[in-house]
């Protein structure tokens, strides 16, 4: 562990915006301040680290934001930091504002930037896992996955009135480009009759299958759950294929997309993202760097960035067999 002494911290929100990134960096101030330690704003992620956009933040500018959605930090998806000389510009603004370690909330491509960023320099980063996708290895639940999954399934509650009502096959599109954790559970937790996740070989004449099997038992109608990044296509193209195979799989289709990404954070991720905020504080003062907060069986870890980012958090295979059985 390191012995340099950590006063001034930076803090910042990267890659795609989580409800409840608020409430981590409400948390990640006030614990900083309650140790005497000054904290400063970075905004627009990476790209706000290149281009000076740094301000000190002092505890009432993070009063009233613990129930918003999006980041009040803002938030990039930085080209310019994956550049060597990107990180160095980025480098000499911390020196400048003297920021002795950071505190990053996001997801993989977050915690890659600052693996990176700390082979090159000699300031120290913890990472917040901030991303609805709950796809970080080390930690059961990220920042924002709860709320995402709540507001699909209200989605779909409504979807499934009018599904229920005109007797109509609904597919439902919602996020996940690598990580099936959205889908899976917007499907349990909605009682969709099928899911295609970016995990399993799902095919349409699985779905074929099934949908026959359904019809035989006469249920008309039914909600099937697409992540964007299964392997068989989108939800309009699974739709559109479906539809070739045989007239009578005439289907509508809804993509959550973005709604999912927005909103007020759920209890459990102020919770969470409050516990990750103080937790982070904590370990950077205390001479950890390199490393992301999660939590496992409830409690609070640390796992290093290089597992974090390059170990595969895989999708609980009894899930998708229960996901399976309860459709029936
Ligand atoms: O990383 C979270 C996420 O919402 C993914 O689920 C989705 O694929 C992606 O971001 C969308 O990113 P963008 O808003 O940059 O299009």
């Amino acid at each position: 562990m390191s012995k340099r002494k950590i006063k001034r911290i930076g803090v910042f929100t990267s890659g795609g915006d989580a409800p409840g990134m608020n409430a981590a960096v409400r948390a990640v101030v006030r614990t900083a301040i309650y140790h005497k330690c000054q904290v400063f704003g970075i905004y627009n992620g990476y790209e706000g680290m290149i281009n000076d956009d740094i301000k000190k933040l002092q505890k009432g500018d993070v009063a009233n934001i613990i129930h918003r959605g999006g980041t009040i930090l803002k938030t990039s998806r930085s080209k310019e930091f994956m550049e060597k000389t990107g990180r160095a510009k980025a480098y000499k603004n911390l020196k400048k504002h003297k920021i002795d370690g950071c505190i990053a909330i996001g997801g993989n491509g977050t915690f890659t930037g600052g693996l990176v960023f700390e082979s090159e320099h000699d300031i120290p980063f913890i990472g917040v896992p901030g991303t609805i996708d709950n796809d970080i290895f080390g930690t059961d639940y990220t920042i924002g996955y709860d709320t995402a999954i709540n507001t699909a399934i209200e989605a779909i509650d409504r979807i499934r009135d009018t599904a229920d009502s005109h007797s109509r096959l609904f597919f439902i599109e919602v996020m996940g480009r690598h990580a099936g954790y959205i889908a899976l559970n917007t499907g349990i937790g909605s009682g969709a009759g099928y899911t295609f996740l970016p995990e399993t070989k799902n095919t349409i004449e699985d779905l074929v299958s099934f949908l026959e099997g359904s019809l035989s038992r006469n249920k008309l109608f039914n909600l099937i759950i697409v992540a964007e990044g299964n392997k068989t296509g989108n939800a309009m193209k699974i739709s559109k294929k479906l539809k070739k195979i045989n007239e009578k799989f005439d289907s509508r289709v809804t993509i959550i997309g973005h709604l999912q990404r927005g909103g007020s954070p759920s209890a459990m991720d102020r919770v969470l993202a409050s516990r990750f905020g103080y937790t982070a504080v904590n370990s950077l003062i205390a001479g950890e760097k390199n490393k992301a907060v999660g939590i496992i069986d409830g409690d609070m870890v640390l796992t290093p960035f290089d597992q974090a980012i390059n170990k595969v958090k895989d999708i609980d295979e009894e899930l998708v067999r229960m996901a399976e059985i309860l459709a029936m």
